[in-house]
């Protein structure tokens, strides 16, 4: 089978650990959330995967949107210097936004796009993340809604990738090298 000669050295979470987290991240937003309307702002390609089960734990009004993003930088760590690829079609003002991202690395993409974001005046903007690896931050910030902490490893798999393959995979397994 293809996925037996790939170099995953191991499954970190899996589709069972990633479906009950999910759910919990689902209840908790709802909680936060009771008695509002919520707009999802679905960082692609990565969140999607996250974002579509995650949707789908939340009881209550929700509408969506998509961005797409390119960070530049050298080397591993991304620069914040941030390049919108696509963006939003839905006016934010006045909205409660949930930014879905699917990982926090150095923060510095993320803390971009929040202030491009803010500057939109939403009613309220805060960050729902899968993963984190806040041993690599290199900025300050608040993360409101968290999957799971994890390791300076580099993952891959329900959503992310590496050089665009493996985002289908229904788990998150660790990448050899
Ligand atoms: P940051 O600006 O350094 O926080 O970069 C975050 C982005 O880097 C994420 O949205 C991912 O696209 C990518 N990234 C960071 N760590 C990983 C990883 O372990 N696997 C796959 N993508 C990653
Ligand atoms: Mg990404």
């Amino acid at each position: 089978m293809w996925l037996e000669k790939q170099p995953l050295t191991e499954v970190l979470i899996s589709k069972k650990e990633l479906a009950q987290k999910v759910e919990q991240l689902g209840d908790q937003i709802t909680r936060y959330y009771r008695g509002k309307e919520l707009f999802l702002v679905i960082i692609l390609k990565g969140s999607l995967v996250f974002a579509a089960d995650l949707m789908r734990c939340l009881d209550l009004p929700v509408t969506i949107d998509f961005m797409s993003i390119s960070s530049y930088g050298n080397g591993s760590i991304s620069s914040g210097d941030i390049k919108i690829v696509k963006d939003l079609a839905a006016d934010i003002g006045g909205k409660d936004v949930l930014i879905v991202e699917d990982i926090i690395d150095s923060g510095n993409t993320l803390a971009k796009l929040q202030s491009i974001l803010q500057k939109r005046h939403p009613n309220s903007l805060k960050i729902c993340t899968l993963l984190d690896k806040p041993s690599r931050r290199q900025v300050d910030m608040q993360v409101d809604f968290c999957g799971f902490t994890i390791e300076d490893k580099f993952v891959v798999g329900y959503g992310l990738d590496f050089a665009e393959q493996y985002r289908h995979l229904p788990f998150i397994g660790v990448l050899n090298g």
